[in-house]
């Protein structure tokens, strides 16, 4: 049964802004300028998640043209090509002198098209998307944002000149746009449970793929076909993966930064070399200026239990999420159980950004998503370091993961962290 959530109890649960705004902050239109007529569109990154970016921005708009693609390596990017020509035909031209491979793909598929898709490693999102709004185009980048506070300061910087353009800057943290979500998080910010105090998530999984080296491989090839394993280029699983946790938290809190991270983590199954410096587990406890707690727990290890859960407790009840499950309640004085559609929250993302674009509104998300990237470095800089972290620690933090040019050759991966070894700065 559902109780509707009485008025003076949404004053009082709100509290951190004047009203429960949906999506919390993340989507913020900017007058622009209306675009009509065919808006060509380029990707780079041609993997998994981007070919789907593409397929979801065509299928968003009737008059989108997917016009250049770009991909580190060639073998990707015709294997993206073929399938997204087998499946929109005609909207899919990119003529071969459009496709683009190396390190500097994304500056030549930048000079031909209007909006980009970045689904490349997080490695090089923060500089891409600042050269992509540095050209006037608007972005859609998939999380997370960056792999070191340098990046994250980058995109701060990178949201605020998108809005001084009046350019959309769209992210991929996907759950922000699934329909059983948002009705969540919007009634929990309305005081469906009063006031928030501890947000739980899991995210424990298994392991994910990886690619045997080839003898042509140089050290920087083969790190980058399985960049996963590498912190310099995926952040580590805490950042790559348990973000969309870490994120819901964020949303929990209306995108108000924590305080601090305290965290454990290690290395127990994937111990060989051929899993690169990563580590297989993490837990961090976040603390809130207002004594809020957030919690999140992740893991992926083989054979282990699997769960990916949000639980928010407030004062007056608890908020519960299985994502997996697509399963959405809250109980305590005003229990609700999610009875609304389901979307594809991918293919929402891509909507809600055309749309935005067409109407000269542009959705600018920078600042939250280069916040929730920066909560789970936040995270990871504890766990590596043994030491309770600051949110101002974190982004004033010199460590610089990434090289100012990028080029292949020999290279060995950072040493593992070894808490209360491994130093902070
Ligand atoms: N939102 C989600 O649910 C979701 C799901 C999966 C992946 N992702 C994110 O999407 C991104 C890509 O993940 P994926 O699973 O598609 O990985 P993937 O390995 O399948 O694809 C990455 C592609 O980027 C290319 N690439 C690497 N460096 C490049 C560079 N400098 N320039 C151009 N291309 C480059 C690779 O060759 C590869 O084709 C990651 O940030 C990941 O975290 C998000």
């Amino acid at each position: 049964m559902t109780h509707e959530i009485p008025r003076r109890n949404f004053l009082k649960a709100a509290g951190v802004g004047a009203a429960a705004i949906p999506f919390a902050g993340l989507v913020t239109p900017i007058a622009g300028k209306p675009m009509s007529g065919p808006l060509r569109v380029g990707l780079v990154g041609c993997g998994g998640r981007g070919t789907g970016a593409a397929m979801q921005a065509l299928a968003a708009d009737k008059d989108v043209i997917l016009y250049a693609m770009g991909d580190l390596f060639a073998d990707r990017l015709a294997s993206s090509h073929a399938s997204l020509q087998e499946n929109f035909q005609n909207r899919v031209q990119v003529e071969e002198s459009r496709r683009f491979t190396g390190f500097d793909a994304y500056q030549k598929v930048i000079a031909e098209v209007d909006v980009i898709l970045f689904a490349t490693p997080p490695a090089f999102r923060a500089a891409h998307i600042a050269a992509a709004v540095e050209a006037g185009l608007h972005v859609f980048c998939e999380k997370p944002v960056a792999v070191d506070a340098f990046g994250v300061r980058s995109v701060l910087e990178t949201a605020k000149l998108a809005r001084q353009k009046g350019l959309s800057l769209a992210s991929g943290f996907c759950w922000r746009a699934a329909y059983g979500h948002r009705a969540l998080y919007d009634r929990v910010h309305s005081g469906g449970i009063g006031e928030v105090r501890h947000v739980y998530a899991t995210y424990l999984t298994g392991g994910l793929w990886y690619k045997e080296r080839q003898p042509e491989w140089t050290d920087l090839e083969y790190q980058l076909r399985n960049w996963l394993y590498y912190t310099a280029l995926s952040g580590d699983h805490i950042t790559e993966q348990a973000i969309h946790s870490i994120d819901k938290i964020m949303w929990a809190k209306q995108d108000v930064p924590p305080v601090s991270a305290t965290a454990l983590g290690g290395r127990q199954v994937r111990t060989e070399a051929k899993w690169g410096n990563i580590y297989d587990h993490f837990g961090v406890l976040y603390e809130w200026e207002d004594g809020t707690m957030g919690h999140m727990q992740c893991r992926q290890q083989n054979g282990t239990h699997m769960e990916n859960l949000d639980r928010i407790v407030g004062a007056n009840g608890v908020a519960f999420i299985d994502g997996w499950a697509n399963h959405f309640e809250t109980t305590g004085d005003f229990p609700w159980k999610y009875a609304g559609p389901s979307n594809d929250m991918y293919q929402t993302e891509h909507d809600e950004l055309f749309a935005s674009i067409r109407a000269g509104a542009a959705m600018n998300q920078g600042e939250a998503m280069a916040h929730s990237t920066l909560a789970a470095l936040m995270g990871r800089m504890s766990a590596y370091t043994g030491q309770r972290i600051t949110w101002e620690q974190a982004l004033n933090s010199q460590e610089k993961l990434t090289p100012d040019h990028w080029a292949f050759g020999p290279g060995v991966p950072a040493p593992i962290a070894q808490p209360g070894v491994t130093k902070f700065f």
